[in-house]
């Protein structure tokens, strides 16, 4: 193994977001408009092979962890199969998805070494499933969780982005129901990361917030344990049950990240707010070595900047919209 990647910090990075394809099968409207974004041109996207030999630089630098994400990394033609090829690699392999696609791929991508799964979602009420992703599909989300299950992907997590008079009055029942069916909900703070810029600090439902109104119907206990994970866990009534909550913007966890994103198109970033992106794409199409991808990489690493600054005077949101970067 090569010297691991470690920032200006000391941060020293073993997991990897990578983001399969930036488009959706839903339009959160958080997230995209309702025509959708221009998505990436397909020769822009990486290969199969290509994402391989890459992720294969990344894991001979220290990298450990991956996580498939989007857009709706479901939408991945053959995605079982690029999921067995990373697995040989030795990593230990995660997916973010909106779940709706799950049902008909749960048991295929266990197979395959898939380990756990977040199912995104925001709302119990199908309603209001429709209003806010625009499709109207919360059954299949919803057979999609109990798939994973069955299929032993453990822990399935879910996570809700609460916003203040859409879904704020559900936070209760989404953990009463969270907990009857087993899985581990975790609510996580909305970042200015829409394509619409209409993020709003003010109005935004904060960790604060979120932890009071839970407190109010169930016995919450902080569990020690945090590391590099964003989410911080708290027992519920006791336990062994947990919820979690994730404060990127008012309880920001930049100094223990551990994270590196590559997008569908071969760029590296360093962070989920970064301006700056690494092309891994063209010197890879160009025929770099291992090597020469290695350095590449070493130094986007080396740029990454302290922590995210929102809220700073000077923050800009990044160009890219969330779905194209990967959550
Ligand atoms: N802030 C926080 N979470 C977001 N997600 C999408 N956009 C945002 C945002 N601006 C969430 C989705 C999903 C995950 C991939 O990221 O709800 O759970
Ligand atoms: Fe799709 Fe996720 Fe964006 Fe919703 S938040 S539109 S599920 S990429």
């Amino acid at each position: 193994m090569r010297a691991p990647l470690v920032d200006g910090f000391g941060r020293v990075h073993t997991d990897l977001r990578l983001s399969l394809t930036d488009r959706c099968n839903l339009r959160c409207t958080y997230c995209m408009p309702a025509e959708g974004l221009d998505w990436l041109p397909r020769p822009q996207l990486l290969t199969d092979d290509e994402l391989v030999r890459l992720v294969g630089v990344f894991a001979s630098l220290g990298v450990r962890t991956v996580r498939l994400t989007g857009g709706e990394p479901l939408l991945r033609r053959g995605l079982p199969g690029l999921v067995a090829r990373l697995s040989e690699l030795g990593l230990a392999l995660s997916l973010t998805t909106n779940g709706v696609g799950l049902e008909r791929q749960a048991e295929a991508l266990r197979a395959a070494g898939l380990r756990r799964v977040n199912v995104s979602l925001d709302t119990l009420r199908p309603d209001r499933f429709l209003e806010l992703t625009l499709r109207d599909r919360h059954a299949d989300v919803l057979r999609g969780l109990a798939a994973a299950r069955a299929a032993g992907l453990a822990p399935v997590k879910v996570n809700t982005v609460l916003m203040r008079g859409v879904n704020d009055d559900e936070a209760p029942e989404l953990l009463d129901w969270a907990l009857e069916h087993g899985y581990a909900l975790r609510f996580i703070e909305q970042m200015p990361l829409d394509p619409q810029h209409g993020w709003d600090r003010g109005t935004m439902v904060d960790a604060d917030e979120i932890l009071a109104v839970l407190g109010r119907t169930h016995a919450l206990t902080p569990v020690e344990v945090r590391g590099s994970a964003p989410a911080e866990e708290f027992l519920v009534d006791g336990g062994p049950a947990t919820v979690g909550v994730v404060g990127s913007v008012t309880r920001p966890f930049c100094g223990s990240c551990d994270r590196l994103r590559l997008t569908a198109d071969g760029q590296v970033r360093n962070c989920l707010f970064a301006r700056d992106e690494s092309d891994l794409r063209a010197p890879l199409r160009e025929g770099a070595s291992d090597d020469e991808l290695a350095d590449r990489l070493r130094l986007a690493v080396a740029g990454k900047k302290k922590g995210h600054g929102i809220g700073e005077p000077g923050f800009v949101q990044p160009d890219r919209p969330m779905s194209a970067i990967g959550g």
